[in-house]
């Protein structure tokens, strides 16, 4: 068992508290790579934005979990000592599907997890969320759990349609589980392909009436967003002129996403956008530069280009940025 606390990670009690009353939300960026890593690092360094690290089951299975693990360690004491950022960083576990996957993610030192429940009735949800909050408290670990279900494929449930979270829900789930902060569902969906609109269509809004009376029904508790990229169409359109084929590639605009980190909302999820942003990268370069066989030569410009998209976020959309 090693603690987050000895490897310089923060659980996101803190981070919530000053995001709630600042009026900003927290970045949460998923990592499988170096590069990644290294763009979320320095980005976060440059614009000053405390954020969370995200990883998933299909990551832990993708680079090994123990890597995953020193890596993070590694970014902290690259801050540190390198960048000279006292930005505080959480090591998250993005939509844990059991207990067990739970305790091994806290013993390796992440400082907080997510037990996704979402697909299970009502009841087993409050069960094995309870369970894991009972355990993670032990060690300081915070805990987010879900409610309402997102339409698009998770690592471990696949849903045509999404599910709002009922607010006559929260106030029960809360109290019962204990968890710190909740993931919602109000019209957002995981991927790249989140609403069906025609070209030039705008997408419809996000149900904020539904975040307004959550907020109500539980005032001051940290609420989490999934499937917030925003798919950017510049990035789609460079994919797409370099042989890539993202037809109808659709994201959540940036204004309803600054308008949530302004409301309880304290954690904003993003994932495809950084795939997005490094694939459009890689695509231009080979078509470009053929030549290149050198991977620094693409990936190096790629994690610039990340880079760039998260400060860009940091500073224009989650309001994180300065806050660090
Ligand atoms: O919510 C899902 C995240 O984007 C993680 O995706 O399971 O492909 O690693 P992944
Ligand atoms: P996106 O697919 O919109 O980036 O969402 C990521 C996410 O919710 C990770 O948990
Ligand atoms: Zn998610």
């Amino acid at each position: 068992m090693v603690s987050y606390k000895e490897l310089g990670f923060v659980n996101t009690r803190e981070m919530f508290r000053k995001a709630m009353k600042g009026g900003y939300a927290i970045p949460a960026y998923n990592f499988n790579n170096m590069e990644q890593l290294q763009a979320i690092i320095m980005g976060c360094a440059e614009s000053n934005s405390p954020v969370i690290l995200q990883v998933s089951k299909g990551a832990r299975k993708y680079a090994n979990p123990t890597l995953l693990r020193y890596m993070a360690e590694g970014a902290i004491q690259m801050l540190r000592n390198d960048l000279k950022s006292n930005i505080p960083v959480a090591l998250h576990l993005d939509h844990g599907d059991s207990f067990e996957l739970c305790k091994a993610a806290i013993e390796m030192g992440f400082s907080s997890v997510m037990i996704d429940g979402s697909h299970l009735p009502y009841e087993e949800n409050i069960e094995i969320t309870r369970k894991v909050v009972e355990y993670a408290h032990q060690y300081d670990v915070t805990v987010e759990g879900e409610l309402g279900v997102l339409a698009g494929i998770e690592e471990h449930v696949s849903s045509d349609k999404s599910i709002y979270t009922n607010p006559d829900d929260v106030e029960d789930f809360v109290t019962r589980t204990g968890v710190d902060s909740l993931a919602i569902a109000i019209g957002t969906s995981h991927g790249a392909y989140k609403f069906k609109v025609k070209p030039g269509e705008k997408p419809p809004p996000l149900r904020f009436d539904i975040l307004e009376e959550i907020e109500k029904r539980i005032p001051g508790f940290p609420i989490v967003l999934h499937g917030s990229s925003s798919v950017p169409q510049e990035y789609v359109e460079l994919c797409n002129k370099y042989g890539g084929k993202l037809e109808g590639a659709v994201g959540v605009p940036e204004d309803q996403l600054r308008r949530a980190a302004k409301s309880a909302v304290c954690k904003i999820n993003i994932d495809t956008d950084g795939r997005l942003v490094v694939t459009a990268k890689i695509r231009q370069i080979f078509y470009e530069q053929p030549e290149v066989f050198d991977p620094r030569k693409y990936l190096g410009p790629a994690r610039e280009a990340l880079k760039e998209l998260i400060i860009h976020k940091n500073k224009n959309v989650l309001g994180s940025a300065g806050q660090g």
